[in-house]
């Protein structure tokens, strides 16, 4: 049996992701030119992302990450807890705060208010993927954003389900068997 057999579609291929993630980084290439900015990645799901992104990203710009915690399963609990800080200081700083996905938001809006309270220049989101929600909490926009994807729980390409299948190198429809 190999990981391929609990995987029901592949929805993006490696190929895919590098042609998104070019493009994200071209974009933040343009806007951060010369503004030297932090790039944050939520650890664990974003680290592939990270890796990827920033190789194409033509300026200046220093890596940081934070560990956060808000799931357990497939069900955001919207309780966030910070498992490790940033080991930088941020004030006066533009971040870029690179996340694997956004579902409800409630993540990511803890994150940013918590960002924010150390006064940072600006604090912007790039995110691979974006899982519309009716229950989106979110205050703030995200500005960059890969690729809408439908209703379903994906895995792979740092994405896990308890922790397994972060290792496939495409991103895919976990079989709901395996979690329902
Ligand atoms: P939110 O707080 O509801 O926006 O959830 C965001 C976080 O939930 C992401 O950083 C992921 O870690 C996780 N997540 C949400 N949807 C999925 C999915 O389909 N597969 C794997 N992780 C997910
Ligand atoms: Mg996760």
């Amino acid at each position: 049996m190999t990981l391929r057999n609990d995987i029901e579609t592949i929805i993006f291929s490696e190929e895919d992701i590098k042609e998104i993630t070019k493009r994200l980084a071209d974009e933040l290439t343009k806007d951060y030119e010369g503004k030297e900015p932090i790039f944050v990645a939520l650890l664990k799901g974003s680290i592939m992302f990270m890796g990827d992104l920033v190789k194409y990203v033509d300026t200046h710009l220093e890596l940081d990450f934070m560990d956060v915690s808000s799931y357990v399963g497939t069900k955001s609990t919207g309780d966030v807890k910070i498992l490790k800080d940033l080991s930088s200081s941020i004030e006066g700083r533009h971040i870029v705060i690179v996340e694997d996905i956004v579902e409800t938001g409630a993540t990511l809006n803890y994150i940013i208010e918590f960002l924010r309270s150390r006064k940072p220049a600006s604090v912007e989101v790039v995110t691979l993927l974006d899982k519309p929600v009716e229950d989106r909490k979110l205050d703030v926009e995200v500005k960059y954003v890969g690729t809408k994807i439908p209703e379903g729980f994906v895995v792979g390409y740092g994405l896990d389900f308890n922790e397994k299948y972060r290792n496939l190198p495409y991103i895919g429809l976990l079989k709901p068997e395996l979690y329902e």
